[in-house]
């Protein structure tokens, strides 16, 4: 059966850095993101017979290490469906790769839903969630829908939930780009290394309570509050990685740039915030009256290649459109 998914990449406002089981990913922490509206992954996936090789397309490429992840996940799918066939997988992101715009959480979320679904398999959300967790950490956070928490625990239960719908909120996640330049240490490398800063136990140390006081400003939907909270834990991720043996130092000229400008933009009155990945795009929260004003401003902004806006979306889907 020829299978395809479509499904939102995320972005975290309590990251995921660093793991408790390299194997297994489980995370180091719990972590809370929101999916996104206009940064999405379409898979699509046919296991038959008369393939002699499993085959993968992403965005139009052949590329050796995409495709060695991407089969090491098949093999996860045809192992739970006892299942020997090779498979075809085509997929495409409408949104640049490797850039710090999770495409990985996206491209594995539509993966794991086309392909267990291809294979015969019907998961709950749940098991989903833990499968594609095991294929890329932040992927698990793309099956549910809205505001979602991927909980902290052993293989069975460390899985994302949804803690709010999309429509929970009328907040915006305004991606500005400002490299297409590919980064040099994937989140999969510079993850193994989170250990290796002498900041990262007080970091775990304090995490619980963070996590616990960002869930309290998220169904308040007091957005000063979580605004400050979600800057303060995107730059306290970038101390990590600052002071990790070797260093890893994602920013390029443009974020700094924007980092600055947001700090300008709140003092004139323009609740603004924001939040950073492992690259160099940045993340701009704000609500969604207050977009048309921020976009406005960003034009000011040279270093600026593009922008788009995100609102809070639902979590993996299957479509009736294939790609092949
Ligand atoms: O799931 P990975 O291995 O791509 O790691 C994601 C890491 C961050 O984007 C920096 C944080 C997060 O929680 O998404």
């Amino acid at each position: 059966m020829k299978v395809t998914a479509i499904a939102p990449s995320n972005i975290a406002f309590i990251k995921y850095w660093g793991k408790k089981d390299e194997r297994l990913r489980l995370p180091a922490n719990a972590s809370i993101s929101m999916n996104l509206s206009h940064l999405k992954t379409t898979t699509t996936v046919e296991f038959l017979s008369k393939y002699k090789e499993d085959e993968v397309i992403i965005n139009e490429e052949k590329e050796e290490k995409q495709q060695l992840r991407v089969v090491k996940h098949l093999d996860r799918i045809r192992k739970l469906a006892r299942l020997n066939f090779k498979a075809k997988v085509v997929s495409k992101s409408n949104f640049p790769i490797s850039t710090g715009l999770s495409s990985s959480a996206s491209g594995f979320a539509a993966l794991t839903l086309a392909a267990s679904k291809a294979a015969g398999l019907n998961l709950s959300e749940k098991k989903l969630s833990i499968l594609a967790r095991q294929a890329s950490g932040s992927a698990c956070r793309s099956i549910p829908d809205g505001f979602v928490e991927w909980l902290d625990g052993t293989n069975e239960t460390s899985y994302a939930v949804s803690l709010f719908p999309p429509d929970w909120w009328s907040i915006a996640d305004v991606v500005v780009i400002v490299s297409q330049e590919k980064k040099e240490v994937s989140s999969t490398e510079g993850q193994k290394l989170a250990k290796t800063s002498p900041f990262f136990p007080e970091r775990l140390k304090r995490i619980k309570r963070k996590t616990t006081l960002l869930k309290k400003w998220l169904k308040e939907k007091n957005f000063p509050k979580f605004g400050q909270l979600i800057e303060e834990e995107a730059l306290e991720l970038h101390a990590i990685m600052l002071t990790s043996t070797p260093s890893l130092i994602y920013w390029q000229p443009g974020t700094i740039t924007l980092m600055k400008l947001v700090k300008r933009l709140r003092n004139k009155g323009l609740p603004v915030y924001f939040t950073i990945n492992t690259g160099q795009d940045v993340h701009l929260i704000v609500e969604k009256d207050n977009i048309k004003t921020l976009v406005e401003r960003l034009k000011e902004v040279k270093e600026i290649k593009d922008i788009i806006v995100n609102f809070p979306s639902t979590g993996a889907r299957i479509v009736n459109y294939h790609l092949f």
